[in-house]
Parts: structure tokens; sequence; C-alpha cells
């Protein structure tokens, strides 16, 4: 297949671009690099033994990207480009709605445009409700309690206003669980300049000497430890993930990315100790707002309906973030200055 990858620079994207290449699909990426790393893409290639094609580029520019999507024809978009970070989205929303929502509607404008019918989106399992009940299936109810889980919410109703107007389009959003890990050679994986939100990052940059101790956000929790229980879920798993999503269609549909198992804060410690070798000083302290008890995925839709199914544990997906780790102490070098 011919592939457009937006967001191909950034963490799950590239190796979404490495796992494409190796499968023996031509692959195109176009990226901003506001978050993301020309270094990413060349790992990516040098990895698969085979090139992709780069366009460094705003996905807010429609006219560019029909452009480009005439040039690539591509028979399917992965679209991962946009920003993730919760607390950001809490203080600048506009910025979260312009490039994830106002992105999202370029991209689709252009896809029209050229009559590209087949699109695999990067949703997130924070678009669940307070209210839901773990394990959170597709079904359950939704309510995001942030601008960065609302715009993803708005994404995928676009997407399914969009497939109800053309039976012939198809559209997976992928709602993932607490994507970790990295390729198992230790050369695709996570960097996260400055102090980490998500709690592998931080644990690895306690780890090396960045930070003092790991906080530990709340310890009064209905759960076994009373630490927050997530799914984190190997990013290779994620990215296979994909690969099976661009068989479905037309129409549009949703499915959980998880590994349907919990692990507490303490128990991500306890693992990465193991894998690095060493103790993770950390303390516990006031629990951060906007934070469920538990998240885990109910993932029998996908294992139904794609023929999906998470392989990596938890040990395996703090061995690889570890290796990447020890390997980009400084992450890939030069990450271009951020767009606006
Ligand atoms: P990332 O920041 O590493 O990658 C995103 C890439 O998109 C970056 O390379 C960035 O430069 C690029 N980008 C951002 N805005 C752009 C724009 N307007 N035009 C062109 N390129 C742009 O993030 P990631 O962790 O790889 O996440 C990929 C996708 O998955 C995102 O949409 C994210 O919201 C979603 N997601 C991530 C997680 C997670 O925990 N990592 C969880 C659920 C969903
Ligand atoms: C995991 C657990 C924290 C940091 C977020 C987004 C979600 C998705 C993944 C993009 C929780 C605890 C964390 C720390 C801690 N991203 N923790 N100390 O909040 O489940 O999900 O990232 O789509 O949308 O909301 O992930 O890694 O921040 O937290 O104790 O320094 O670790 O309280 O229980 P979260 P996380």
């Amino acid at each position: 297949m011919r592939v457009l990858v937006t967001g191909g620079a950034g963490y799950i994207g590239s190796l979404a671009v490495w796992r494409l290449l190796a499968l023996g699909h031509t692959v195109s990426v176009v990226d901003n690099l506001a978050n993301g790393s020309l270094a990413a893409v060349q790992s990516a290639e040098d990895l698969a033994g085979r090139a992709a094609d780069f366009v460094q580029a705003d996905i807010r520019d429609t006219d560019l990207l029909i452009r480009l999507l005439r040039d690539v024809q591509p028979q399917a978009v992965l679209h991962f480009a946009g920003l993730k970070s919760v607390a950001e989205s809490v203080a600048l929303p506009l910025r979260y709605y312009d490039h994830n929502v106002q992105g999202s509607l370029s991209l689709l404008r252009a896809m029209q445009e050229t009559a590209v019918r087949r699109i695999i989106f990067s949703s997130s399992a924070t678009v669940y409700g307070q209210a839901a009940r773990a394990p959170f299936a597709e079904t359950s109810p939704i309510e995001p309690v942030n601008p960065y889980g609302r715009s993803k919410w708005m994404v995928e109703m676009m997407l399914r206003d969009f497939c109800a107007a053309d039976p012939a389009f198809s559209a997976v959003a992928l709602r993932y669980f607490n994507p970790v890990g990295a390729h198992p050679s230790g050369r695709l994986g996570e960097w996260v300049a400055g102090a980490p939100n998500n709690l592998l990052p931080y644990i690895i940059g306690v780890v090396q000497e960045r930070f003092e101790r790991v906080r530990i956000f709340g310890d009064d929790y209905p759960t076994p430890d009373g630490s927050g229980v997530r799914d984190y879920i190997h990013v290779l798993d994620l990215v296979e993930g994909h690969c099976a999503a661009l068989q479905v269609g037309p129409g549009f549909s949703v499915y959980n990315l998880g590994t349907g198992i919990g692990y507490s804060v303490h128990e991500v410690i306890r693992a990465m100790q193991v894998a690095c070798e060493r103790a993770i000083p950390h303390e516990v302290v006031e629990r951060r707002s906007g934070d469920v008890a538990i998240s885990i995925a109910d993932p029998a839709r996908a294992r139904h309906d794609l023929g999906w199914q998470a392989q990596y544990d938890l040990m395996a997906m703090c061995r690889d973030a570890w290796r990447f780790a020890e390997q980009h102490p400084n992450g890939y070098g030069r990450v271009a200055a951020g767009a606006s």
C-alpha cells in the first residue's frame, strides 16, 4: 500500500513508519517537527532498510496537503499529528483545538478533494468519562474532562459524520490507553523535553538523575495498593493495531487499543527498578487533579474484529523504554523549535 503518515517524526508515528516500511509499504511522512525529529524518521528507515519520503509541513495547510495527496495518491492516511499534553491543553485550549481539530478538518478536506478514502486516527482513552467504570468498552460513557480529550472526541464525531455522508469512506478511531516502550533495538522511542507529565518518562528522568524522585500522585485510591492503575501498552503492540486496522471499513469504527491488564504506579516503579537494575527514589504526594483511580481497556472488540491482541508485558515495556533512554540521554538531539 501507499500510506501517508501525519506526525510520522513523533514517538508513535516513527514506530509506525518503521513497521510500514518493514512490511513493504510505500510511506510518505508529513510532520511540522514541532515535537518530532528527522532523526527518528532516519532511524525508522535504517531499521527497515528502506526509505520514506519526508515533507516538513503543517497539516493545517490544506492547499499543501492537497498537493501532497495528489502527488502521493495514498490508499490510506495514518493520522498521528497533534498535540498531546493534557496540562498544556487546559492552559492553552485554543492551541489544542487549532492543531488537533482544525488540523484534522484540514486533512479531511484535503482527503475529500483528492478522493483519498481511508484514515486511521489516533484517539485516546481520555475520552471516557469519570463516570465510566473500568474496564472501558467502546460503548462506555464518553465525557472527556479536559480540552485535549474534547479535541479527540470532536475529531471522532467529525469522522463519524463524514463517513455517514460518504459510504465509501473508511475511518477508524483507535483509542490508545497508556502507550509506553520503544523499539527493542533502543533506536526508536519517546523522549520528552523538560519535566514529563506521564509516569514512565518521569521515572526514566529520575533514573537519569534529571529529577530527584518520582512523585506518586495519591495512595488512597480504591485500588490494591492505593495508587492509580493504568493499562500500559507497548508501542509495538499499538503499531500492530494500526496495521490490523488498515483492513477495516468502509464506515466509521472505533477500537480500544489496550492490554486489558492494569498496573499500579508502585508496580511500574518496581518493574522499572528491575529493568534498569537500580533503586528509584519515590514519595507519595497529593492526588493530581483530573486523575481517575483505574483506567483499563476492554480490548474484546479489537480482538474480535481485527484479530489483534497485545503481546508484550510490563517488563518488556520497561526494558525497551530504558534501552532507548540509555542510548538517547538527550533525546534525538535537535528537535526543531515549536510551531505556533
Ligand atoms: P508526538 O508528539 O511524539 O508526535 C506527534 C507528532 O505530530 C510530532 O512529531 C509533531 O511534530 C507532529 N505535529 C503536531 N502538530 C502538527 C501539525 N499541526 N502539523 C504537522 N505535524 C504536527 O506524540 P505521540 O505520543 O507520538 O502521539 C501521536 C498521536 O497519538 C497524537 O495524536 C496523540 O494525541 C495520540 N495519543 C498519544 C498518546 C500517548 O500517550 N503518547 C495516548 C493517546 C493518544
Ligand atoms: C499514569 C498514572 C498518575 C506521573 C495521560 C493522558 C492520556 C494519554 C496518556 C494521551 C496515573 C500517575 C503520573 C507522575 C504519578 N495521553 N503518575 N506520578 O494520566 O493515565 O493518561 O497519558 O492521549 O490522554 O491523560 O497517564 O502517565 O500521566 O499517569 O503518580 O509523575 O501515574 O496519577 O495514576 P494518564 P500518566
